[in-house]
């Protein structure tokens, strides 16, 4: 991996620690009631992960902040975490029998394996609004946090998230023209992703002119994200990865690499990389971790 690469990773690596501790003090302890809820919550959110959602968070907001004090650091935090929820629930519901059926995830059991299927469906339904919850909690402008709550309502409903989901398990078996892989991925992936980077730069009341530069990022890099994730689905060992590697060949899922075969999909992440570095270039040098965190999410190998 290049030098790049592997600074954004340090960095990347002490944000996540970062966010783990704010995650663990905030959850519902393992000892409040109904107990087995709250642990498989804890379970879900706080068994590993790249936190690269969370990354971008930060990125986003000390890329176009003004000034760093403590309230923003406190915006940043519950941004990060609340959207590092939304994604951990979006995993416990992806892993379930009736969706992708996997049984190990960030190199652990699967909730629903470790726990049961009704258990991994109620912490799923759990986390999606305490991450609402702690947005609402962010100390700016409320005007700010109504904009921020609806980003990420968005990114997870039926036009984000959840409709990429649907159409991911409509689509097995099925060849999917490019317009209709990318809209999916858009949806299912990128939707997440790009709310990080929205709400990174409404924490730090972006102007429109920044909002212009993050959304063309967010909008590259939330794509490059699932193309990367397809290609190392067919590259890298499970143990590496942490999940069932080959999953997507073995359900018969339309991927990237299914429609354009690996050296044309790593070619498209490459340029959707090149779109988002340029997309940032206005940002002049407070664009420096965005740009690294491109670096991490096209170059990682995991
Ligand atoms: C996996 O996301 C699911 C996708 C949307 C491709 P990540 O690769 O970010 O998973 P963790 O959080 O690091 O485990
Ligand atoms: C996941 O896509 C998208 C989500 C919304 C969770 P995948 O099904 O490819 O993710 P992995 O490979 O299981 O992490
Ligand atoms: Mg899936
Ligand atoms: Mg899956
Ligand atoms: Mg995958």
């Amino acid at each position: 991996m290049s030098v790049s690469v592997l600074a954004s990773s340090d960095w990347l690596n002490t944000r996540a620690r970062h966010v783990e501790q704010v995650l663990h003090a905030m959850l519902p302890a393992e000892t409040c009631e109904p107990a087995r809820l709250h642990q498989a919550m804890r379970y879900a959110v706080l068994s590993g992960g790249k936190r690269v959602r969370a990354g971008l968070v930060y990125a986003a907001g000390y890329a176009v902040c003004a000034s760093r004090d403590s309230e923003f650091e406190r915006a940043l935090d519950l941004a990060a975490c609340a959207v590092e929820l939304v994604h951990a629930y979006s995993l416990v519901h992806d892993d379930l029998p009736c969706m992708d059926d996997d049984t190990l995830r960030r190199g652990k059991p699967t909730l629903h394996v470790k726990y049961d299927e009704a258990t991994a469906l109620l912490a799923g339904d759990a986390l999606q609004p305490l991450a609402f919850d702690w947005l609402a909690q962010m100390p700016v402008d409320p005007e700010l946090i109504v904009r921020a709550t609806r980003v990420l309502a968005q990114a997870a409903g039926s036009l984000g998230m959840a409709g990429g989901q649907a159409i991911d398990l409509e689509s097995v078996g099925k060849h999917l023209t490019r317009e209709q892989l990318q809209r999916m991925h858009e949806l299912k992936t990128g939707a997440l992703l790009s709310a990080s980077v929205m709400l990174g730069g409404l924490a730090a009341a972006m102007n429109p002119v920044q909002q212009q530069s993050l959304s063309a990022y967010a909008c590259a890099m939330g794509l490059a994200f699932q193309v990367v994730d397809d290609i190392l689905d067919v590259t890298v060992d499970t143990a590496q990865l942490g999940k069932t590697a080959g999953k997507d060949a073995a359900a018969n899922k339309p991927t990237y690499v299914t429609l354009m075969g690996l050296e044309k999909a790593r070619d498209f992440a490459d340029a959707l990389h090149r779109d988002a570095i340029l997309a940032i270039k206005p940002l002049g040098e407070s664009g420096q971790l965005l740009s690294d965190l491109a670096d991490f999410i096209v170059l990682r190998n995991h």
